[in-house]
C-alpha cells in the first residue's frame, strides 16, 4: 500500500524511489487517480532532488508503457532511431533519414511538430505538396520494408504519461530538469519500438540545455536509461549556439535538405549528418568500419543515391517528388528583403535562439500548439561564425508574407549577427560521443 503524500515526503528529503513507488504514481497519474497538484509537488521536489540513472530508468519505463507500444518486429533487420532534443534550422533529419537509407538502414522516423522557437520535421515535410504525415501503422511499416524509410507523425497513443507530465511541467517551471526530460525523450524512443537509438543532444542559445556541460550530463543519462532498457544506444552532444546550415523555415529547410542531397550542403550539415549517420550505420550491423561507412555514405550523394531515396519516401506517401528538380512547387513567400552588415568584419556570434523567433513570428513556427503555421517563410542566413562578411553582401535574406513583418525583422536579423575586426574560429559541430561504455571528446 502506498500513499502519493509519503512518495512526495521521500523524494523532498533525497531518498531514492523504489520501482513499485514510481510505476504507483504514473499509473495513478494517468488513470486520473492521483490530482495534479500532488504530481505538481513531486515534480518540483524532482527539480531539486534529482533521481539517480536507476529512478529515471524506472520513470521511463512507467511512462513508456502508459500507452501503446509499437512492433516493429515485422520490419525485417535492425530499426535504428534517431533523435534531436530539439534545435533551431535543424535539417538532419531530412537529410539523414534518406541518406542511412540508400545505404540498407531500416530508417523508421517518427517525427513531432515545432513548438515555439524549434521546428519539426513533421511541419517541414507538409511543404511538399501531397505529403502525407500521417501514416498508420500498417502503412508505416509496408513502406519500410519496401522502400527502406518512412518518417510519420507520432501516434496520438504513445507516451499518455508524457503528454499530462510535460503540460503540468510546463506551467510548473519543472521542464529544465535533466531526469525529466531524459525519462520525457526516452519514454517515446522505447514506446516507438526501435532496436538501437542515435542521439543528437544540442547545447547552447538555441537548445533546451544551455550549457555543453548540462548537454553531456543528459547524454550520459540518455544512454544509460537506453542500455538499461535493452536498447543500445548512443550520444552525440552538439553545438546549437548558432542555426544550424543555413535554413530557418519549413519550405527553405526543404530545399536545404534536398541541396544537401545534391552535394551542395553547409558543411555543418553535411558532417554532422556523416557523424550520425555512419552511427546509424555501424549500429545496425551492416557495417563495421566508421571510416567504411562514411564512404558509403558520401558516394551515395555523389550517386545521386541519397537523392533517389527522397524521391522514394516522397512518392511513397503520396507527394510530389517533381519538388526535388522545381522548387517553385513548394509553398513561398511574398517578400524578400535582405540583410547587410554595417561594416566589413568576421562573424562573430549568430544568436540562434533570436533567429528562431524571429522565424517562428514571421509565421515559420507557432507560439501555441493551435497556430497554423506559413510554410513558404523563414530566414536565410548567408554566413556562419568565422566566415568573413563584406558590407557589399547580405548577411542574411528574409522571407515574409507580410510587410510589416518583413520589415519588423529587419531588426532582429541584424542584432542576431554580431561582427568583429579580428579573425573568429570556425565552430565545431559535434563535441562529444557518449556510447555504454566510453566518452569521446572531439578536438575539432
Ligand atoms: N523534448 C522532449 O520530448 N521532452 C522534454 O522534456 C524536453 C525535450
Ligand atoms: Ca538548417
Amino acid at each position: 500500500m502506498f500513499f502519493v503524500s509519503d512518495i512526495i515526503e521521500k523524494k523532498k528529503r533525497g531518498i531514492k524511489l523504489s520501482k513499485e513507488e514510481i510505476e504507483f504514481l504514473i499509473k495513478g497519474y494517468v488513470a486520473g487517480e492521483i490530482p495534479d497538484y500532488q504530481i505538481a509537488a513531486f515534480l518540483m521536489a524532482v527539480y531539486f532532488q534529482g533521481m539517480d540513472e536507476e529512478e529515471t530508468t524506472y520513470l521511463t519505463l512507467a511512462m513508456a508503457s502508459s500507452g501503446e507500444m509499437i512492433d516493429l518486429s515485422k520490419i525485417d533487420g535492425v530499426k535504428v532511431d534517431k533523435h534531436s532534443s530539439g534545435g533551431i534550422a535543424d535539417t538532419t533529419s531530412l537529410v539523414l533519414i534518406p541518406l542511412v537509407a540508400s545505404a540498407g538502414v531500416k530508417a523508421a522516423k517518427m517525427s513531432g511538430r515545432g513548438l515555439g522557437h524549434t521546428g519539426g520535421t513533421i511541419d517541414k515535410l507538409e511543404s511538399i505538396p501531397g505529403f502525407k504525415t500521417e501514416l498508420s501503422l500498417e502503412e508505416f511499416i509496408e513502406n519500410v520494408n519496401k522502400i527502406g524509410a518512412a518518417i510519420t507523425g507520432q501516434s496520438k497513443h504513445l507516451v499518455p504519461a508524457d503528454k499530462k507530465l510535460y503540460a503540468l511541467r510546463d506551467v510548473t517551471s519543472t521542464v529544465d530538469s535533466i531526469p525529466l526530460i531524459a525519462s520525457s525523450i526516452m519514454s517515446k524512443k522505447i514506446a516507438g519500438g526501435a532496436d538501437k537509438i542515435v542521439l543528437d543532444v544540442k547545447f547552447g542559445r538555441g537548445a533546451f540545455m544551455k550549457t555543453y556541460e548540462e548537454a553531456k550530463e543528459l547524454a550520459e543519462l540518455m544512454v544509460k536509461i537506453g542500455n538499461l532498457a535493452g536498447r543500445e544506444t548512443v550520444a552525440f552532444v552538439t553545438d546549437m549556439e548558432q542555426p544550424l546550415g543555413l535554413a530557418i523555415g519549413n519550405s527553405i529547410e526543404v530545399i536545404e535538405a534536398i541541396e544537401t542531397l545534391k552535394g551542395n550542403g553547409h558543411e555543418d550539415l553535411i558532417n554532422l549528418c556523416f557523424e550520425l549517420g555512419s552511427e546509424m550505420l555501424l549500429l545496425s550491423g551492416l557495417y563495421k568500419e566508421k571510416e567504411e561507412a562514411i564512404k558509403v555514405l558520401k558516394d551515395n550523394i555523389t550517386s545521386g543515391k541519397a537523392l533517389q531515396k527522397f524521391r522514394e519516401i516522397i512518392k511513397a506517401q503520396g507527394g510530389d517528388e517533381k519538388v526535388v528538380e522545381d522548387y517553385s512547387l513548394l509553398p513561398g513567400a511574398k517578400y524578400t528583403l535582405e540583410v547587410y552588415p554595417e561594416e566589413d568584419g568576421y562573424v562573430r556570434e549568430i544568436d540562434a535562439l533570436r533567429l528562431g523567433l524571429t522565424a517562428m513570428k514571421l509565421g515559420a513556427g507557432r507560439q501555441k500548439k493551435e497556430d497554423v503555421i506559413d510554410l513558404g517563410v523563414g530566414i536565410w542566413i548567408f554566413k556562419k561564425v568565422g566566415d568573413f562578411s563584406e558590407k557589399e553582401k547580405p548577411l542574411a535574406k528574409i522571407l515574409a508574407n507580410d510587410k510589416d513583418k518583413l520589415n519588423w525583422a529587419v531588426k532582429e536579423v541584424e542584432e542576431s549577427f554580431i561582427l568583429s575586426k579580428e579573425k573568429v574560429p570556425k565552430r565545431k559541430v559535434v563535441w562529444a560521443k557518449i556510447t555504454g561504455s566510453e566518452i569521446i571528446e572531439y578536438k575539432s
